[in-house]
């Protein structure tokens, strides 16, 4: 008989080597390509951060002008692309519409989908950062009847994505800087998470040597759920749903009944079980968006505040080990910012781009197998087929 172990959740299966990004669960630590996520988050910018996460080293002046540059020459879709577009309903989740247009791309850029192509693969990792701002503004746009506006080149990273998603033909739209900076460090701290379900997803799409266009629309399909990528969405939404912060006990009354599936969304995490590092950059960005906008008196932010102050208090919470994580303060800060609770997980899509395309590379590159686990049978053993009339 095959010999094999049995581990549903993979909760000790290492998959794979790679030296992009380092966790350590137990002190809370988060390091790209060596760098602490914090130093990052407060020193660096989105795209520096990319280019650490996919060449190994933090680039000159000159490289990062080159990226930069490359980057930027990307930032439009093709023209037909926009047809697609119409093919979605209106009222259709922008992640199903960035799911299916990132999918599409193979479609229309097949000129970069052999992956045995050092080049190729250069430039679908170019284009995917470059289009993804584009691709998730334009179904914005489109779910709210507004004309899609086309990337500004002389824009920052951040700045443009605010500009495709806020700019009205009508009106002058100036991005504010207080947005814009939050807007990269948002970014910056969902950038890679090492083995995550949805990079995990990527890289058993890659290797069966799918084009990378097709991996990562296989990312945003798994980022979608509520226990991934999803929970910046659902936090927000129980937020609300909470309304109140005299609602605030009988919420953590419910999480912590066992007989009720109800989950505080944006707390736990399956590694980090003292803190989410990213978290705590994240609350800062938080409360410091929120005081440069003057909107601390927010309802919402008055909920979350009043719901993390009593579950890191409480017994449950802290003896298994559960913390707030990143998504919990991403949501507030986006909401801030004027998105729809709608838009945080392609906000997050995009953002992880540059992580499952840097995992990719290094899976191609290092030529991996075919990933195939097995599974403990559970069905009928063999039987002989009875005919309709004997059933
Ligand atoms: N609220 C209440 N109880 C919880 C929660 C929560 N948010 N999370 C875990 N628990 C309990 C759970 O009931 C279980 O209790 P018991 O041992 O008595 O059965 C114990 O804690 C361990 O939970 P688990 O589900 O075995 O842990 P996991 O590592 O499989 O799941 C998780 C991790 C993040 C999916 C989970 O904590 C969760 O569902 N959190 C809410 C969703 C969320 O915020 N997800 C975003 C993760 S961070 C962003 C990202 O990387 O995508």
């Amino acid at each position: 008989a095959d010999v094999f172990t049995f581990d549903p959740g993979f909760t000790s299966t290492g998959s794979c080597e790679s030296a992009i990004t380092f966790i350590d669960g137990d002190k809370g630590e988060l390091l790209y390509r060596g760098y602490p996520i914090d130093q990052l988050a407060e020193k660096s910018h989105y795209l520096e951060v990319c280019y650490l996460l996919l060449y190994g080293e933090l680039p000159t002046v000159a490289q990062m002008e080159d990226f930069e540059g490359r980057v930027t020459k990307h930032t439009m879709l093709h023209e037909q692309m926009k047809n697609f577009y119409s093919g979605f309903r209106r009222d259709a989740h922008p992640m199903a519409v960035v799911c299916g247009v990132v999918g599409a791309m193979s479609a229309f850029y097949h000129d970069s989908t052999d992956i045995n192509d050092p080049w190729q693969r250069e430039v679908a990792t170019i284009r995917l950062i470059a289009k993804l701002p584009t691709i998730v503004a334009w179904a914005f746009k489109y779910a709210n009847g507004q004309p899609m506006v086309y990337p500004r080149n002389d824009l920052s990273y951040a700045e443009n994505f605010l500009h495709m998603c806020f700019a009205v033909p009508a009106e002058t739209y100036e991005v504010s800087p207080i947005l814009s900076k939050a807007m990269d460090r948002i970014f910056t701290l969902h950038a890679d998470h090492e083995q995550n379900a949805s990079t995990s997803t990527v890289r058993l799409a890659g290797s069966s040597g799918a084009n990378p266009f097709a991996c990562i629309a296989a990312g945003v399909a798994c980022l979608w759920g509520p226990a991934h990528g999803g929970a910046n969405q659902a936090c927000l939404e129980m937020l609300r749903e909470i309304g109140s912060v005299d609602k605030v006990g009988e919420a953590v009354a419910r999480a912590k009944d066992k007989n009720d599936p109800f989950r505080l969304m944006g707390f736990g995490h399956r590694v980090y079980k003292n803190f989410d590092p990213r978290a705590k950059v994240m609350k800062e960005s938080c409360d410091e968006v929120l005081g440069l906008l003057g909107i601390e008196d927010n309802e919402t932010l008055k909920v979350a505040k009043e719901l993390e102050r009593i579950a890191l208090e409480d017994e449950y919470f802290i003896e298994k080990k559960l913390y707030p994580n990143v998504d919990f303060y991403s949501g507030i800060i986006l909401e801030a910012m004027g998105f729809p609770t709608s838009m945080f997980t392609p906000i997050f899509a995009l953002s992880r781009t540059v992580g499952w395309i840097s995992q990719w590379k290094e899976m191609v590159e290092e030529s991996s197998r075919i990933g195939r686990p097995r599974q403990l049978y559970t069905g009928p053993t063999a039987r002989d087929y009875t005919d309709v009339a004997a059933r």
